[in-house]
């Protein structure tokens, strides 16, 4: 299975076999276009991906040792993302799938992130609870069945990411800002800042704004009084507010639930500190804990084929009109508990 994601900013194409065996994963990053602008450009991102799509096929192709005729089938982030830069990826997946007469799948974008874990999980089994994380999503998810899963919370305003890019724009880090604070965090004294648990006990969805804004708001009281603040120890405290946030609510849901296994995936589940502490909550729970490693937490064109591989197994290729829908839900319905 051949995958391909061009929902953000990373052109991503993967080859797997099965949904658990990776063979290749080729990125081609546009960090250094967007930095310049703070953030990420549709327009540029859609013709950045345009221009990188055919030369990461045959990259990732050739990782493999494969060509197009060793390929089965094509999956292809159909939703959600960026409008224009999901059309470069699904118009290319279709036409690759009638040139070379494949099956082609339409894949949800976050069922990817959940796929990337069973890369390197492969006996992984449900039920579990998931953490999904990244720079435009925040999604807490029961996973009953492969392939089947119950929303439990999601963010009501900024997504885990955004949050983390708007204070490291804020701090002066620059473009993409979860990684600067991530590094900047490790200098800093997490106890620097008092800042608040948005949400915490109330229930599983986030609201990331609130703690963005509390952050603000102390830079703001310290500048006015003179007081000088490290942008290390800013960093520190933030983060420490944003990743205690996510395991809590992470955990809270596995109880309420009642499973013991438990998947943080996304770009933010790159972040050291909030790997070092799931890791340590879910020890001491005697909670099974699965997180890929940091180059499958961020976006990747494998991770798709994961997920394609599954949804043809059980559903079979999409229709051959499916379109890119920058809001897609499915299968992510949130039904009532
Ligand atoms: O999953 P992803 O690559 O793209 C989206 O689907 O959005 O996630 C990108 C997000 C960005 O907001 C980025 O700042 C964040 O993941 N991120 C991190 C780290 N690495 C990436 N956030 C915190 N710590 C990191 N180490
Ligand atoms: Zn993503």
């Amino acid at each position: 299975m051949l995958g391909i994601e061009t929902s953000c900013d990373e052109t991503g194409v993967g080859i797997v076999r099965g949904s658990t065996e990776l063979l290749s994963s080729v990125l081609a990053s546009q960090e250094d276009l967007h930095r310049e602008f703070g953030g990420v450009v549709p327009e540029i991102a859609a013709r950045a991906h345009l221009e990188n799509l055919i030369p990461t096929i045959r990259r990732a192709l050739d990782e493999a040792s494969a060509d197009l005729r060793d390929i089965d089938a094509i999956a292809v982030t159909s939703g959600p993302g960026l409008a224009g830069a999901l059309v470069v990826g699904v118009s290319a997946a279709k036409s690759l799938g009638v040139a070379c007469d494949k099956p082609v799948v339409a894949v949800n974008h976050l069922e990817g992130h959940i796929f990337a874990t069973f890369l390197e999980h492969p006996t992984f089994e449900p039920p579990a609870v998931a953490l999904i994380v990244s720079g435009g999503h925040t999604l807490l998810v029961h996973i009953e069945q492969m392939g089947r899963y119950r929303v439990l919370g999601t963010t009501l305003d900024d997504a885990v990411g955004e949050a983390f890019d708007k204070v490291a724009r804020v701090l002066d880090y620059g473009f993409p800002g979860g990684p600067a604070i991530d590094k900047a965090a490790t200098e800093g004294n997490p106890e620097a800042l008092d800042l608040p648990r948005p949400m915490r006990g109330e229930g599983f969805d986030f609201s990331m704004a609130g703690l963005k804004t509390a952050v603000m708001y102390e830079l703001r009281k310290r500048a006015e009084s003179g007081e000088r603040v490290r942008r290390q120890d800013v960093a520190a405290s933030f983060q420490e507010a944003a990743v205690d946030v996510m395991v809590e609510k992470t955990m809270a849901a596995a109880r309420v639930v009642g499973v013991h296994r438990v998947i943080v995936c996304g770009g933010v589940a790159a972040n050291r500190r909030l790997r070092e502490k799931m890791e340590a909550v879910c020890d001491s729970n005697r909670m099974d804990l699965y997180i890929p490693s940091p180059k499958l937490c961020v976006d990747n064109g494998a991770m798709i084929a994961a997920a394609g591989a599954f949804r043809l197994q059980v559903e079979g290729s999409s229709p051959p009109d499916f379109e890119a829908a920058s809001d897609l839900v499915e299968p992510f319905d949130r039904r009532p508990t």
